[in-house]
């Protein structure tokens, strides 16, 4: 007997997810022919040059790059693999409902197909899979949506806690196929409808994102009661019904999937005649504690006309330069609202922070922002700001004060140092 051959796949749409899906698929064995409108970015991959941040990837592209097409042409993709990974971005328009125009602009071309399947991972509402049927009734559709997180993302691609795979009946081949190319990877697979996994996806990022904004109004009750909500979670987290994941209190979520999902889902609700009430708590939970921030540094210097205010990370999470709805933008926003000046540093995603925030003075390092500043705002918890030498820090600034965003310091030691500390929902400084 001889042993089948891989199957080719083919990814449409390489930004971050179609990346990362290319690259991993030829990590294992497989050819891979990716296609993107984008020739200059096309180009540049098959140069083996990447544009962003995403541990361990650049090395991946680099080591399979034999195996892995990039182009700008579908029918070089459609001539070479059966299964299409559909990876293009979804972005929420100004009524918060998913944009799927560059999703209908794959499918239009796979007009009267019946030979392929598409394969969505782009993060659709539920619906999608079955309009798309309506008008293409010819081609095969699976619904594989992905749980990658940035900063581990070729991790959690290649060692997945699960697979979802909708396929509605007639589509077995499709579904049988995209099973095979996930079952080497371990991982519960979940086969199921396209409806059940198009929810599967919105459901587990709203309830994430519900489990945060959750831990955060405990947080700031903990603030009037003199609680310690890193205690509260840590007792909370051992009942295996709770988890201790995702409990972790600070300045807000971000990045470019739990707004967006959480917006999609409650637009969803509201579009099919449900009102999704929890969801408008979640969002608007996560919008205010971002700004509470404000409060703790008025309370220790009054008015912040004037006053330099450094912020430590600009990403929305640490290792990776992505600042997408992350809490610096509003925070920044507010504070030069209140008449601060925003001095910023950001081990990565500095770059990019120059576009996004031109107002905001940005310092080549930790150091030099926090010199002579009246405040620091620890934004988001790169390792390296915890080896920061505090006490020198403390003697830099004007002011030895520190709001720690995500609750990642020793708030003993960085007091030992000379600071006045204020965490989120940990108590504070006399
Ligand atoms: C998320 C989902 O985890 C992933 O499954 C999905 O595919 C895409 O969206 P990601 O956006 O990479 O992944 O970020 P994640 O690591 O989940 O963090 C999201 C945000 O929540 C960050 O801003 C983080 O700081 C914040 N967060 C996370 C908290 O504030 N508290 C926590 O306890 C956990």
């Amino acid at each position: 007997m001889t042993a089948r051959s891989p199957e080719a796949v083919g990814v449409v749409g390489v930004g971050w997810v179609g990346l990362v899906t290319a690259a991993c698929f030829a990590s294992q064995g497989h050819e891979v022919w990716a296609m993107d409108v984008d020739a200059a970015k096309v180009e540049r991959l098959s140069r083996g040059e990447l544009s962003i941040h995403e541990p361990g990837l650049p090395e991946l592209v680099r080591e399979h790059q034999e195996r892995l097409n990039f182009t700008t042409s579908m029918d070089e993709l459609l001539a070479n693999a059966k299964l299409l990974f559909c990876c293009v971005d979804t972005p929420p328009t100004y009524s918060g409902d998913a944009d799927l125009s560059r999703v209908l602009s794959v499918v239009e071309q796979l007009s009267g197909d019946s030979e392929h399947a598409l394969v969505m991972k782009s993060t659709v509402p539920s619906g999608t899979g079955e309009s798309i049927r309506r008008d293409l009734p010819t081609l095969a559709y699976v619904s594989c949506p992905e749980f990658l997180k940035e900063g581990t993302a070729v991790q959690d691609f290649l060692h997945p806690d699960r697979v979802v795979i909708g396929a509605d009946p007639g589509d077995e081949w499709a579904s049988d196929a995209v099973a095979a190319l996930y079952e080497p990877l371990g991982g519960e697979i979940v086969r199921t409808d396209v409806a059940s996994a198009e929810m599967i996806k919105l459901a587990s990022n709203a309830f994430l994102a519900t489990k945060i904004s959750f831990i955060n109004e405990i947080a700031n009750v903990c603030e009037e009661v003199g609680a310690d909500v890193t205690e509260v979670a840590r007792g909370m987290g051992l009942d295996e019904r709770i988890g201790d994941k995702f409990l972790q209190a600070g300045i807000g979520y971000g990045g470019s999937c739990f707004p967006k999902d959480v917006s999609a889902l409650k637009q969803l609700a509201g579009n099919s005649g449900y009102h999704f009430q929890l969801l408008n708590s979640v969002i608007e939970v996560n919008e205010l504690q971002k700004r509470r921030v404000i409060g703790k540094l008025t309370k220790h210097l009054g008015s912040l006309v004037g006053k330099r205010v450094a912020l430590l990370g600009l990403a929305f999470k640490p290792n990776t330069d992505d600042m997408r709805e992350a809490s610096s933008l509003v925070l920044s926003a507010r504070l030069q609202g209140e008449g601060a000046h925003v001095v910023a540093f950001d081990p990565v995603a500095h770059e990019g922070a120059e576009g996004i925030l031109p107002t905001v003075e940005l310092a080549d390092s930790a150091e030099h922002a926090l010199e002579g500043a009246d405040a620091a705002i620890l934004v988001t918890e790169w390792p390296e700001f915890a080896e920061l030498d505090w006490a020198a820090m403390a003697g830099s600034m004007r002011t030895p004060l520190i709001v720690d965003g995500r609750n990642f310091l020793d708030p003993a030691q960085v007091r030992a140092a000379g600071f006045a500390y204020e965490g989120i929902g940990r108590g504070a400084d006399a």
